[in-house]
């Protein structure tokens, strides 16, 4: 599939991602009170305490709730998250995501480091700060999180329309760079105060 083609993809999913455009408007005050219920693994201001766990702060906020909704009916699946996110109502989702999608984030690439992954950078940035609306925040992920990712969506353990194909065509030694290439840039992130 040619770029264009994945990212008009990106597009449809977009507009269909009805799940969590449905969910109420989100109050980060109350999410923020939430995130106690997180804090062990993603820390409160979203920035992960444990290798497995994403750092999940300034993601969109879109992406955080489809995340946790998907979590919760069972369209992705992880022993911990499902356990969460089955307990957490509409509101709470919205709740949380707003609260973890206000952080603010920034991304430094380490000097003498190669460009980001030239398929990769439409979507997931330059600098792995996404650049299109619904896809996250790679900058800063371990790289064991972003290989369990692309192997997730290669052999269909979690699917979406742009990523299953992508990572169809990957070998494992493109996914160890590329996870390697993202875990090595250095991610801050700033709490809106
Ligand atoms: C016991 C540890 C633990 C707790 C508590 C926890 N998480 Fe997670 N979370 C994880 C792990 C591990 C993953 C990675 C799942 C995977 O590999 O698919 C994850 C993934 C996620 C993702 C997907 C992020 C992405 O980039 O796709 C979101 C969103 C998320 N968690 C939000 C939350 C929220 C909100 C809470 C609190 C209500 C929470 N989590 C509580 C461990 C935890
Ligand atoms: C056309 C846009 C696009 C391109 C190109 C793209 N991605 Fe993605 N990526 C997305 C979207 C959208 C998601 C969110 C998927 C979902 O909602 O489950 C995503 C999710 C991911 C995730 C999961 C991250 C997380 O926090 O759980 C990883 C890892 C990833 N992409 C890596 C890559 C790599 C590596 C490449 C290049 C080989 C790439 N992507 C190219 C749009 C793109």
């Amino acid at each position: 599939m040619s770029l264009r083609a994945l990212i008009v993809a990106g597009g449809v999913f977009l507009a269909g991602a009805a799940s969590a455009q449905d969910l109420p408007q989100g109050d980060p005050a109350e999410g923020r009170k939430l995130a106690n219920m997180c804090r062990t693994c993603h820390g409160i201001d979203g920035f992960a305490k444990i290798p497995i766990a994403p750092h999940i702060g300034g993601e969109p906020a879109g992406y955080i709730a489809a995340q946790l909704t998907a979590f919760r009916s069972g369209a992705r699946m992880h022993e911990m998250m499902s356990v969460v996110a089955a307990s957490l109502s509409d509101r709470q989702i919205a709740d949380v995501a707003a609260w973890y999608g206000a952080q603010q984030v920034s991304a430094s690439v380490p000097a003498g480091a190669d460009p980001a992954p030239a398929p990769c950078a439409a979507c997931h940035g330059e600098d792995g700060i996404a650049v299109v609306e619904d896809a996250p925040n790679l900058a800063g992920e371990t790289n064991i999180y972003i290989d369990t990712q692309l192997k997730a969506f290669r052999g269909g353990k979690r699917e979406h329309e742009v990523m299953s194909p992508i990572a169809a065509e990957l070998t494992d030694t493109e996914i160890r760079a590329f996870a390697d290439w993202y875990g090595a840039v250095e991610l801050t992130i700033t709490s809106p105060e």
